[in-house]
């Protein structure tokens, strides 16, 4: 699921369906199977999915209490976990550099302001919800000189500009994309980096081998193993990986990873 809610919450409004976590083109083989099918039903009509996430999110409140599903309160802990990762993947080789950001699934624009402005000479926002924009163009209004662009777009649809960003930050979004969708998001999102870049993506996981469903906001929870599965077909390998630490322990378990490329010779 992409918004910040508690497993307990989650069962009660979600299904959870035991999926083999297998390539998304060998899924094929789960769609006969009656378990799968309330998240077959879900994902099929891909445009529904995306327009019921959209009528779901035009009703929560602009505010950071509502990017986070209520738990506004673990804001701060999840910023400074982000901000250790992010001083770690500087150790690497080669570095990122320090110019661009681009900011995923960004609602208000709450870690663009707490964490990757801060970091980064300009930052570039994408946010699906044209109201959420709106509301992260005033609450960054004081970073003007390095506010880039805030493209009102699904990640699905969105082409980075090539070769522009140091890092690509996707935080409690990703389960609102389809496997296919996510896949090509890498593809894109790999694409989009500068010499040197990353893309960081921050998510809730599943412990178990199983994937839940939330028709309330049209999102998936996904395995972590599936989702290394969907990196790897979007081209990408995991260079650092670290879980958040002192959330709520009824929330799910929340990964960071980092990711580059790979380079086929
Ligand atoms: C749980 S909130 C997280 C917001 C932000 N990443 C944060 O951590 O504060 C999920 C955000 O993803 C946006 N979103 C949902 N589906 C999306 C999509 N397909 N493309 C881009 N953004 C999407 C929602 O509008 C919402 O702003």
């Amino acid at each position: 699921m992409a918004s910040q809610k508690s497993d307990e919450n989650c069962m009660d409004s979600s299904t959870e369906i035991n999926i083999p976590a297998v390539p998304a083109e060998n899924n094929d083989q789960s769609r006969n199977d009656p378990e799968c099918s309330d998240l077959d039903d879900l994902l099929t009509d891909s445009t529904s999915y995306y327009n019921n996430a959209k009528k779901y999110w035009s009703n929560v409140s602009p505010t950071v209490d509502g990017m986070l599903g209520g738990f506004g309160s673990i804001s701060f802990i999840d910023i400074r976990g982000s901000e250790q990762f992010l001083k770690q993947l500087y150790k690497q080789k080669p570095a990122p550099g320090r110019k661009w950001a681009l900011d995923c699934g960004a609602g208000i624009g709450r870690i663009s302001k707490n964490l990757l402005l801060p970091w980064f000479d300009q930052v570039d926002l994408v946010e699906q919800d044209e109201h959420f924009c709106e509301t992260a163009r005033k609450e960054l209004a004081d970073f003007t000189s390095k506010l880039g662009t805030v493209f009102n777009s699904g990640l699905q649809d969105f082409i980075p500009e090539e070769g522009r960003y140091d890092i690509i930050w996707a935080q409690w979004v990703l389960g609102h994309l389809t496997d296919e969708d996510a896949v090509q998001f890498f593809v894109r999102c790999a694409k989009g980096l500068a010499r040197g870049g990353m893309i960081v993506i921050k998510e809730n996981f599943t412990t178990s081998n199983v994937v839940d469903v939330d028709r309330t906001d049209s999102s998936v929870t996904r395995p972590l193993l599936q989702m290394k599965q969907l990196l790897k077909q979007g081209n990408m390998r995991v260079v650092k990986e670290q879980r958040q630490t002192s959330f709520p322990k009824e929330l799910y378990p929340v990964y960071m990873l980092a990711l580059r490329p790979i380079i086929k010779n």
